[in-house]
């Protein structure tokens, strides 16, 4: 069964069984994620870092291109809200967006 692992969360762990799940679905149902905008592509704080398993995500989107051209978003990161999970992967939540009611370990 595919995992997602938050590896500065605590290493918290979600296992899905439908490949293609939202990302930040799959965070918001196991911890509390950061996303402004409500989903919609505009404000850059759902985004994870990814340690692994890149090539198990959906491609680029329009939005994710324009954002990283803008340099408001790495080149190892992703927006959760416009990212398809495909197999395992581990992110980490990057200090900017952590969420002061949360023990991150970085
Ligand atoms: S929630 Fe705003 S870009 Fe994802």
């Amino acid at each position: 069964m595919p995992t997602v692992v938050i590896a500065n969360l605590k290493s918290t762990s979600i296992r899905f069984e439908d490949k293609g799940e939202n990302l930040l679905e799959m965070l918001l149902s196991a911890t509390d994620w950061m996303h402004a905008c409500g989903k919609k592509g505009r404000c850059t704080s759902c985004r994870a870092k990814i340690l692994q398993g890149a090539g198990d995500l959906s491609p680029l989107s329009k939005t994710e291109k324009q954002f990283l051209e803008l340099n408001k978003l790495q080149k190892d990161e992703r927006l959760t809200c416009q990212t398809q999970v495909y197999g395992d992967v581990r992110v980490e939540v990057p200090k900017p967006t952590q969420l002061p009611h949360l023990e991150y370990s970085e």
